[in-house]
């Protein structure tokens, strides 16, 4: 293989610094994982960069909601963020964020051009407003009654009762999701890209076998329905970047999300000598360009993305490689059945090798949905990797040890049988380069199956008991560690962590494929360590489990009994020092009154002799603020104060109840007075 080095650079799509990593976006990030180590085995430089996608309207509120900065915000969620990857042995080569200097830079650069070019127009258009919040409203924070169904609480466009799609603007009597005021229409000038001014190269590019051909179909509908301006401006108050020469108007996230692989291959090259930004993004580039994205975010990356690049003279890329999503047990993941699973919840309780053995034996290279049935999971892992794999090593390595020094035979037993092997990785490493996963993992098993065969019919354990076979035994555990030395070498873009432990095993440095065709002999090698054990069924009931109390801190409920509590199940029990620290007091209710643009909240002014206190109750929809004054409650006095939307609440009414109009507040029996302490 004197193949020169090809230059490839690969990014993954950036996950939104709003919420966590969970198994579904895995499929993802384990898939073009495997790709990039294989091209680095391979020999090419490949260099895989990310980054989190920081801006838009649901990192700010988020923010607001939790009452901190959306800087701390994204802080704190990228910290997370990389733990999970790197946890997940997710091997990249930088990992930056859309809020930052590089991106700001390419975004405006690639905005500039754009505009120079004549391919950005502005006009006003008339939009929903919260006039409590003083903020333009993207649809999904826009709810209703469905205008077919009368469904309450749909969200944007389409109702999940009766699945009628409308626009929202045709929603009954629609509400902010922010704040609940009713919106208004107010106008505002917009600034677009003029995509139809691409739509020769376009459609040139997208059949140019840049894209998989049921995706360039897909595409060729989109066409038929017209390249429509696409508006990249949003009206502050918005997290993002503001438009050079327009204050008050930002660019819209998905104008500088996918500029932020170039902001994060820019900022590893300014830490990385040799590494200059044009040779992989200039209009002459000759380096490889590949995204990896989901299905539901084609229309951004195979359309707008390549007509921004070309309106301002980048390069435009390879391949835009998209993948199906994730099921589990043939469903959507669903927070009620517990198959919502956090990345971090997977990783407390099982190896990341397994999960990414199991999509790899389950990926195309098409953009079919791909399931994780957790049965079919764990029989896989146990069988393939645990009983086929890891066994030849250790039916083999104890012998070597104790009878041979730890050193190999200076010869193969069987050399046809390590050529058969040989030859097999050639069309392993087709099936990798083509993103072939699944059909790379059935053969690299058809040889563990064969090597597994070997050493049953030569049956070292009894070869070891019979006088004069020494040399025999020698060569035959030989041949098997060899065998093992192969698979592992085909296995490594899967699994890296196992890898590297065979290697020590092996003592050898990182296997390169070009190097697996040399069997190992006349070698000494590290004593045998188990390499990897068996999934056990509680291991997946705990994900299930911890996947369902996720969802119950979260403040739903799940029905995990059948009895009268089903709904609502009891809580784990606590010791009574816990219980101690909560300091529950008896308050009289002096005011109840509406809050302007809050939904569910009613705003208390507590008297608890002496003391008032301001305190927030979402219990509106079952009260009447009159009926509440001079009422007698119980408070939870030493809440730590929050900051909430209206104001700050200082402590909290106790109510009971599902909720709506079904809640009560706690009052006590007469002779209590406020102040007192509830024991
Ligand atoms: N921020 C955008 C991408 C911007 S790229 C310039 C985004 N973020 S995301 O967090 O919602 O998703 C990140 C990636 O994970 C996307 O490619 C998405 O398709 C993928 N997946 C999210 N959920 C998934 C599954 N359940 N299954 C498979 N892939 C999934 O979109
Ligand atoms: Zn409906």
């Amino acid at each position: 293989m004197t193949q020169k080095a090809r230059k490839i650079l690969v990014t993954s799509a950036l996950p939104y610094a709003n919420g966590p990593i969970h198994i579904g976006h895995m499929v993802e990030y384990i898939q073009t994982d495997i790709w990039v180590r294989f091209q680095k085995m391979r020999g090419n430089q490949c260099i895989y960069v990310c980054a989190d996608d920081a801006h838009g309207t649901p990192i700010m509120l988020r923010a607001r909601k939790e009452g901190i900065e959306p800087e701390a915000l994204i802080a704190r969620v990228a910290k997370e963020h990389k733990a999970d990857f790197a946890d997940f042995n997710v091997g990249f080569d930088n990992y930056h964020s859309t809020h930052s200097d590089e991106n700001r830079h390419y975004a405006s650069l690639i905005y500039q051009r754009n505009k120079d070019q004549g391919n950005i127009s502005n006009r006003t258009i008339t939009q929903a407003f919260d006039p409590v919040e003083e903020m333009f409203l993207p649809d999904r924070f826009i709810k209703g009654e469905c205008p077919k169904c009368g469904a309450q609480d749909q969200y944007g466009d389409n109702c999940e009762v009766c699945g009628a799609s409308y626009s929202p603007n045709e929603l009954k009597n629609p509400v902010s999701a922010v704040s609940g005021a009713t919106p208004v229409d107010r106008d505002s000038e917009h600034y677009f890209f003029k995509l139809g001014n691409f739509e020769a190269m376009l459609k040139e590019w997208t059949r140019g076998g840049h894209l998989q051909d049921e995706v360039a179909n897909k595409l060729g509908e989109w066409f038929e329905a017209g390249l429509h301006e696409w508006d990249i401006s949003r009206d502050a108050p918005y997290f993002g970047f503001e438009i050079p020469d327009h204050p008050g108007k930002f660019f819209y996230v998905w104008l500088d999300a996918p500029i932020g692989y170039m902001a994060s291959f820019k900022n590893l090259c300014d830490r990385t000598a040799d590494l200059a930004f044009d040779d992989f993004w200039g209009r002459d580039s000759s380096a490889e360009l590949y995204h990896f994205i989901g299905k539901d975010i084609i229309y951004f990356h195979a359309l707008f993305w390549p007509a921004m690049l070309h309106g301002a003279d980048f390069r435009t890329p390879t391949a835009v490689f998209s993948h199906g999503f994730l099921t589990v047990d043939g469903q959507k993941m669903s927070k009620s059945r517990g198959t919502f699973i956090k990345a971090r919840t997977y990783l407390d309780s099982l190896n990341p090798e397994y999960l990414r053995y199991y999509f790899a034996a389950k990926l195309s290279s098409g953009i079919e949905d791909i399931d994780l049935n957790l049965e079919d999971f764990q029989a896989r892992v146990n069988s393939d990797l645990v009983g086929k794999v890891v066994n030849i090593a250790s039916r083999c390595a104890g012998f070597i040890k104790k009878r041979f020094d730890g050193k190999l035979a200076d010869q193969l037993d069987n050399e046809a049988l390590f050529e058969t092997f040989v030859t097999g990785g050639n069309h392993i490493a087709e099936c990798y380069e083509n993103r072939e996963f699944s059909k790379a993992v059935r053969e690299i098993m058809a040889l563990a199956d064969k090597a597994n065969q070997y050493i049953d019919e030569k049956k070292p354990w009894i070869i070891a008991k019979e006088e004069n076979r020494e040399q025999e035994l020698h060569a035959v555990c030989t041949m098997g560690l060899n065998l093992f030395r192969l698979l592992i070498g085909f296995l490594r873009p899967i699994l890296p962590a196992t890898a590297e432990k065979s290697e020590a095993f092996l003592q050898v440095p990182p296997l390169a494929w070009q190097d697996l065709d040399r069997p190992l002999l006349d070698h000494a090698i590290a004593a045998f360590k188990p390499l990897m054990t068996r999934i056990e069924t509680s291991q997946i009931e705990a994900i299930v489990a911890a996947s369902k109390e996720d969802l119950e801190q979260q403040g739903s409920t799940t029905t995990i009994s059948d009895g009268p509590l089903a709904k609502d199940p009891i809580s784990e029990t606590i010791e009574y020092p816990d219980f101690a620290k909560v300091d529950l007091r008896i308050v009289k209710i002096l005011k109840a009154q509406h809050v302007e643009g809050a939904e569910k909240l009613l705003q208390l002014t507590l008297d608890l002799d002496g003391e008032t206190r301001n305190v927030f109750a979402g219990i509106k929809s079952a009260y009447d603020p009159e009926e509440l004054e001079g009422k007698l409650t119980v408070m939870v006095a030493n809440l730590a104060p929050r900051k909430m939307r209206f104001g700050v609440s200082e402590g909290m009414v106790l109510a009971a109840g599902p909720g709506g109009k079904d809640l009560y507040i706690l009052t006590p029996d007469s002779g209590a007075e406020p102040g007192m302490r509830v024991k």
